[in-house]
């Protein structure tokens, strides 16, 4: 048996939760206000668990939870945030601050059995880093989205916040691996120093090494001084190295060195430098699947693995695209534009797409349409460029698996798929989709039946 503290203005709910927890064989000390809970945790009795609204009388949630961690013989305590309403950055914050976890009203009996079946189980040391300051300005990257999927992402970050792991992002293209590695480190103890960021993909092969290690004067033709690398620059705070998957094996052997010894040498020295960073990698490819394919270092990907961060298709998160086209729309009425509202179909619309470009391409989708719908609301009209394609013509698809099958199969797989984009597009006459695709009607019934389509 423990005791549990509860803390809520909201009468009926906190006497239903007492209820419940009562039910579960625990003792229960209710309290209405931050200022009686702090009091109520300042004396001796025991706590071995709070349960904290967000939204108090006299003050805020996130402050209480600042206070408790401050206290004497309390940094420990297990507290469940509840909250009528979670945002990013009530979810991250929380969880930085060390919370057991963060839950929306209405919470049903069985999750609160277990959440305190695993705070029975678990002992909770917890690190804490000094409050941020400042959390209202709006060009702070935001990882929005209120979908079960994002929001556990958004405790991930706030969890990871409090040490200095490498952390690595994974998810398709546009799906916020950037903005996820920027929003942890605005909320880690390194948020005053660098954020600098590097894509791989990006940097010729035998630039990429003085790019990251730095080089000195004379290291090769064009090196007309020292310059200080990537890692140089993020001095005390976080590097992130974005397509990590595209590093070559070269490379990697060289970044695993880096890590595992903490330095760096700049190409053309041989005095090692020690570094001072926290590293966040990231990659739309599957690393473990390039592990098998000796294409990736299995060594260099455990160590970049250390905390594991998925961020999902927008498909697997319907409940996400809303609220970000409103976000995005929002944004663009900042800029200047009129503030554009969405029609039911419009919603629809966005609803059904699959999005293969994901979050950019809903804000690109949105900002497009803010600009040239002419009326304050969007219509499921202004919305028809959004064509879904079939998954196998994703650009995801043809970069990762495309390009790397045989060709016979490749041409198959994309004559296929351009032709079921056709008659999607064409809702089904074929006549029409044979003009599309520029070729005869006799040609495209020979391609339907070979690949029995039709
Ligand atoms: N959860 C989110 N909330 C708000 N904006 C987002 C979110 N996810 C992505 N974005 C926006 O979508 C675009 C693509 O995100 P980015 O982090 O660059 O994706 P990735 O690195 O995975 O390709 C950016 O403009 C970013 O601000
Ligand atoms: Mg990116």
């Amino acid at each position: 048996m423990s005791t549990i503290l509860i803390v809520d203005d909201d009468d009926a709910f906190r006497e239903s939760l007492a209820e419940t927890i009562a039910d579960l064989g625990h003792s229960i000390v209710q309290a209405t206000s931050g200022r009686a809970a702090l009091a109520h945790l300042r004396g001796d009795e025991p706590v071995d668990c709070l349960f904290l609204d967000l939204r108090l009388p006299d003050m805020n949630g996130i402050e209480v939870l600042e206070q408790v961690r401050a206290m004497k013989g309390r940094q420990n305590l297990a507290v469940v945030v509840l909250t009528g309403f979670a945002t990013s950055d009530n979810t991250i914050q929380a969880m930085r601050l060390g919370a057991f976890d963060h839950l929306t009203k209405p919470v049903g009996r069985d999750t609160i059995a277990n959440l305190l079946h695993k705070i029975g189980a678990s002992e909770q040391t917890v690190s804490t880093a000094a409050a941020p300051t400042d959390y209202v300005d709006d060009r702070i990257p935001r990882l929005l989205g209120n979908s079960e999927a994002l929001r556990d992402v958004q405790k991930q970050i706030g969890r990871a916040a409090t040490s200095d792991s490498t952390v690595l992002i994974t998810g398709e293209t546009g799906t916020g691996k950037e903005v996820a590695a920027r929003v942890l480190h605005n909320v880690s103890k390194r948020r005053d120093r660098a954020f600098v960021a590097i894509n791989c993909a990006a940097i010729p092969e035998d630039l990429l090494e003085s790019e990251l290690f730095g080089h000195v004067k004379g290291a090769f033709t064009g090196a007309i001084s020292d310059r200080p690398g990537r890692f140089a620059q993020a001095t005390g705070g976080t590097l992130f190295l974005d397509e990590i998957g595209d590093l070559p094996l070269s490379m990697q052997a060289k970044l695993l060195r880096a890590i595992q010894e903490r330095v760096v040498i700049p190409v053309g020295s041989d005095k090692p430098l020690p570094i001072d960073v926290r590293i966040v990698a990231a990659t739309h490819r599957d690393l473990a699947q390039e592990v098998v394919q000796h294409t990736f270092r299995e060594d260099l990907f455990y160590r970049l693995n250390v905390i594991p961060v998925m961020l999902p298709p927008l498909r697997e998160r319907p409940a996400d695209i809303i609220p970000l086209a409103s976000h995005f729309l929002a944004i663009t009425a900042a800029d200047g534009g009129p503030l554009k509202s969405l029609s039911a179909g419009a919603e629809a619309r966005l609803l059904s797409h699959a999005w293969p470009g994901n979050v950019r391409e809903l804000r690109n989708a949105m900002e497009r349409v803010s600009v040239l719908t002419r009326g304050a609301q969007i219509t499921d009209d202004d919305l028809a460029f959004l064509v879904n394609a079939t998954p196998a013509l994703l650009a995801s698809d043809i970069s990762a698996g495309l390009l790397d099958l045989p060709l016979p199969e490749a041409i198959e797989r994309l004559e296929r798929a351009s032709i079921e984009q056709a008659l999607t597009q064409t809702m089904g006459n074929r006549a029409e989709a044979a003009r599309k695709l520029g070729i005869s009607r006799q040609s495209l019934y020979t391609k339907l039946a070979a690949y029995k389509l039709g």
